[in-house]
């Protein structure tokens, strides 16, 4: 049976904004931010505690986390790789946080400059500091059914990486099909292998939509019970580490299927449009959403 709610979670502030080539002025990330929030998203991950000189694009994430307007009951969690990002996101403000692991050595050697291992050894200490600090920590798990620099990735690993994530207490771990070449026959066996190590009401679903099969993805997902899917407006993103990856799903595609399927997600389509249109025309791009497309047309 499907789910009644799904949980989106906003990836387009940091995801879908951390490729792009230009740097996107501060006050256009604020306010998408804040658009996005007015649009009902439960979750809206707003930046990165990464190196500027690995990820100029989300330099200025001190200044997003002060500028934007918190609105009770959404969250706002941050990308932190290590416990200097994790301290730097605590005195900035944040209250919730996401550290990233992949499923392939190479992956994580380019994006994170650090084994598999020794990525987990420097989340165990991120980990450590939060429950200090009573900060939920998310966790990614990258490539979970290929890899850009691996080819395909064995189904084994990611529900490895998943269980480690998830036992060193990450409240959720969201499986991230970075370059988006998964199909719902890959995404089956990787989610059978991972739900029996990670309890299905703690994962969720990050499709890259390269290959067009994102939607069909996520749907494989909920009949299998996940009830979060990551996703990011107007189709923004892809990772500077994963060259010819596509952005993640677009949020709106994402709304009308799960609106389409009688299942809730608090979000208003129209003012996510809204959001999607004006970050669109600010950084001059085409959406990415058919949803945002076919309207255009009306
Ligand atoms: P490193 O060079 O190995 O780090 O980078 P280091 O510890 O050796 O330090 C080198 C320098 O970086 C030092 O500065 C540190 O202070 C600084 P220097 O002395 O040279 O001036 N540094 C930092 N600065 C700011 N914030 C920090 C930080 N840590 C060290 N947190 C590091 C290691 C992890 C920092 C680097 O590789 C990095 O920043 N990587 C981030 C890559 C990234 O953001 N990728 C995109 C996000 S992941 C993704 O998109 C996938 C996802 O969407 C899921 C999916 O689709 O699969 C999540
Ligand atoms: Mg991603």
């Amino acid at each position: 049976a499907l789910p009644q709610t799904v949980k989106i979670v906003e990836v387009g502030p940091r995801d879908g904004l951390q490729n792009e080539k230009t740097v996107v002025p501060t006050e256009a990330k604020i306010n998408l931010i804040n658009m996005l929030s007015e649009s009902g998203l439960p979750v809206i991950e707003a930046t990165s505690f990464v190196s500027p000189k690995w990820v100029p694009q989300m330099a200025d994430q001190v200044e997003v986390m002060q500028g934007i307007s918190k609105k009770p009951g959404v969250s706002y969690p941050v990308l932190t790789p290590n416990l200097k990002g994790f301290q730097a996101a605590l005195k900035a403000g944040a209250s919730e946080v996401a550290i990233f692991g992949a499923a392939s050595e190479l992956f994580s050697k380019k994006n994170i400059n650090c084994s598999v291992e020794e990525s987990l050894q420097r989340f165990e200490e991120v980990m450590k500091a939060a429950k200090e600090a009573a900060v939920p920590v998310r966790g990614y798990v990258s490539c979970v059914v290929g890899c850009p620099y691996e080819g395909q990735v064995a189904p084994e690993k990611v529900a490895h990486v998943a269980k480690r994530l998830y036992s060193m207490g990450c409240y959720e771990i969201s499986l991230g099909d970075t370059i988006g070449v998964g199909t719902p026959g890959s995404m089956t066996k990787m989610l059978e292998a991972v739900t029996k190590e990670v309890p299905v009401s703690a994962l969720a679903v990050h499709c890259h939509d390269t290959y067009g099969q994102a939607l069909a993805n996520i749907l494989i997902a909920l009949q299998l019970g996940i009830s979060v899917v990551d996703s990011s407006v107007a189709g923004l993103g892809g990772c500077p580490y994963a060259q010819g990856a596509s952005g993640n799903v677009a949020t709106e595609d994402v709304v009308y299927m799960l609106h389409g399927l009688g299942i809730k997600t608090g979000v208003d389509l129209s003012k996510l449009m809204d959001a999607g249109a004006f970050i669109c025309r600010t950084i001059n791009r085409k959406t990415s959403s058919k949803v945002a497309q076919a309207t255009c047309k009306l």
